[in-house]
C-alpha cells in the first residue's frame, strides 16, 4: 500500500457538509397533446389496448423546433425559483438525457448559457430512465463532500425524435418533457442512500437499433447492402416488463430499508413512469399501504424516460397529492438495463 511521501504537504480539501436536500423542483410539459387515436394512425392498435396494457391515455410531444434545451430551461427556472437561488449560486449542472441530438459536445453547457450560469461544471448523464435518480445521488455526494454548493439536476427527453411512429412495440409508450431539481446543503438528511446497479446482459432490451457506424457505412458504402435508416430505439417489451417487476421491485424494498423507513411512513411513491402495470406490480410487491399516494402521471404524460420521476413528483406536489417536506421513495429504471433509487424529503 502506498503512503504519502515524507515531508510533503497534506492536500487541502473543501470542508464537507453533513447533509443535502432537494430545495426546488420544476417541470415542463410540451403543449401538444397526442391521443392514442393519433398514435394508432401509424400502428395496428387501439385506444383500448394501449390504455389496458400501459395506462396511457395521452402523452405530450414537443414542437418540431422545440429542443431539450428549451424544455429544460423552463423546468430549471421553476426549480431555481422554488429553491430561492440565482444563476450565480449554481456550481454544477448534471443533465440526464438520451435524446440530445449531438454526439458531442454535451447539452449541459448549452443549458448553462441559457440560464446565465457562468462557468459551472457541466456534463450529461446517459442512464436513460434511471438518469435523474443517478443525478440526484451524484449531486447529493457532491454537495456533501463540499465540491459544489448547489447542483442543478435535469432530466429531459424529446423521445418523439427517437421512437419509430410505425413500431407497434414502442410507439405508444414514449413521450417528451422535462424536470429539474436544485440540490444543496441542508440542516437535516434530505436524500437517503441510493441503491443503484445495472444488468448489461440485457443491454439489447431497450436499444438504439443501429450504431452510428452502421449508418455511416450505409451512407458511404452503398455496396455494403445496408439501408441508411434513422437508428430508432427499439424495445423487448415483455423482457423489460419481467425485469422491472421481478428485479426492480425488491430494490424498492431494500432502498426503504437502507434509509430506515417503513412503507407506511412514506408520503409518496414515485416510480419511473414506465407503464402503469409495472407501478401496480411494484406497489403489490412492496406491500405498500393503500393510503400511500402513488405517482400515476403516465396516464397523461406517457413514459418520458429521464424526465418521468421529477415530472411525476412535481405534479403530485402541485396537485396536493403529496406534502412538501414529506418522504418519497423515487426509483428510476430502464435501458442499460440500469436502475437507481433513493428516499428523498420532497421540497
Ligand atoms: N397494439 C395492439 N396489440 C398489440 C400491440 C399493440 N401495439 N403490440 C402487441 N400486441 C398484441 C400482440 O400481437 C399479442 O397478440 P396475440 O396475443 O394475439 O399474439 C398481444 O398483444 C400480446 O403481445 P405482447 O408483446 O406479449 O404484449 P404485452 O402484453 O407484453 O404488452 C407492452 C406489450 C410493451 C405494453 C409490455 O410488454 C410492456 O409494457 N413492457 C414494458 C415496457 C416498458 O415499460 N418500457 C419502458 C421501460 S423504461
Amino acid at each position: 500500500m502506498s503512503t504519502p511521501k515524507a515531508n510533503q504537504p497534506a492536500l487541502t480539501i473543501p470542508p464537507a457538509v453533513q447533509h443535502a436536500r432537494i430545495h426546488g423542483l420544476g417541470s415542463y410539459r410540451p403543449e401538444r397533446v397526442v391521443s392514442n387515436a393519433e398514435i394508432c394512425e401509424n400502428i395496428d392498435s387501439s385506444d383500448e389496448w394501449i390504455q389496458q396494457r400501459t395506462g396511457i391515455i395521452e402523452r405530450r410531444f414537443a414542437a418540431p423546433d422545440e429542443s431539450i434545451i428549451d424544455m429544460s430551461e423552463a423546468a430549471s427556472l421553476q426549480a431555481m425559483k422554488q429553491a430561492g437561488v440565482t444563476a450565480d449560486d449554481i456550481d454544477f449542472i448534471l443533465f440526464a438525457t438520451i435524446s440530445h441530438p449531438y454526439q458531442t459536445p454535451a447539452a449541459a453547457p448549452l443549458l448553462a448559457i441559457r440560464l446565465g450560469i457562468t462557468s459551472p461544471g457541466a456534463l450529461d448523464l446517459s442512464a436513460a430512465c434511471a438518469g435523474y435518480c443517478y443525478g440526484i445521488s451524484m449531486a447529493n455526494d457532491m454537495v456533501r463532500s463540499g465540491s459544489a454548493k448547489y447542483v442543478l439536476v435535469v432530466g429531459v427527453e424529446k423521445l418523439s425524435d427517437y421512437v419509430d411512429p410505425h413500431d407497434r412495440g414502442s410507439a405508444f409508450i414514449f413521450a417528451d418533457g422535462a424536470g429539474a431539481a436544485v440540490v444543496g446543503p441542508s440542516d437535516f438528511p434530505g436524500i437517503g442512500p441510493t441503491l443503484y446497479g445495472s444488468d448489461g446482459d440485457k443491454w439489447d432490451n431497450i436499444v438504439q437499433k443501429d450504431s452510428w457506424l452502421n449508418l455511416r457505412e450505409a451512407i458511404e458504402n452503398p455496396e455494403s447492402g445496408l439501408t441508411p435508416r434513422w437508428p430508432y430505439i427499439e424495445m423487448k417489451g415483455q423482457s423489460v416488463f419481467r425485469w422491472a417487476v421481478f428485479s426492480i421491485a425488491p430494490i424498492a424494498k431494500k432502498t426503504l430499508e437502507a434509509s430506515g423507513v417503513t412503507p407506511d411512513q412514506l408520503d409518496a411513491f414515485v416510480p419511473h413512469q414506465a407503464n402503469m402495470r409495472i407501478s401496480d406490480a411494484m406497489v403489490k410487491a412492496m406491500k405498500l399501504p393503500e393510503d400511500v399516494p402513488v405517482a400515476r402521471d403516465i396516464a397523461t404524460t406517457g413514459n418520458t424516460s429521464a424526465a418521468s420521476v421529477p415530472l411525476a413528483m412535481h405534479r403530485m406536489l402541485q396537485a396536493g397529492d403529496a406534502p412538501s417536506g414529506g418522504l418519497a421513495l423515487q426509483i428510476g429504471f430502464g435501458a442499460g438495463l440500469a436502475y437507481a433509487a433513493q428516499v428523498v424529503v420532497m421540497p
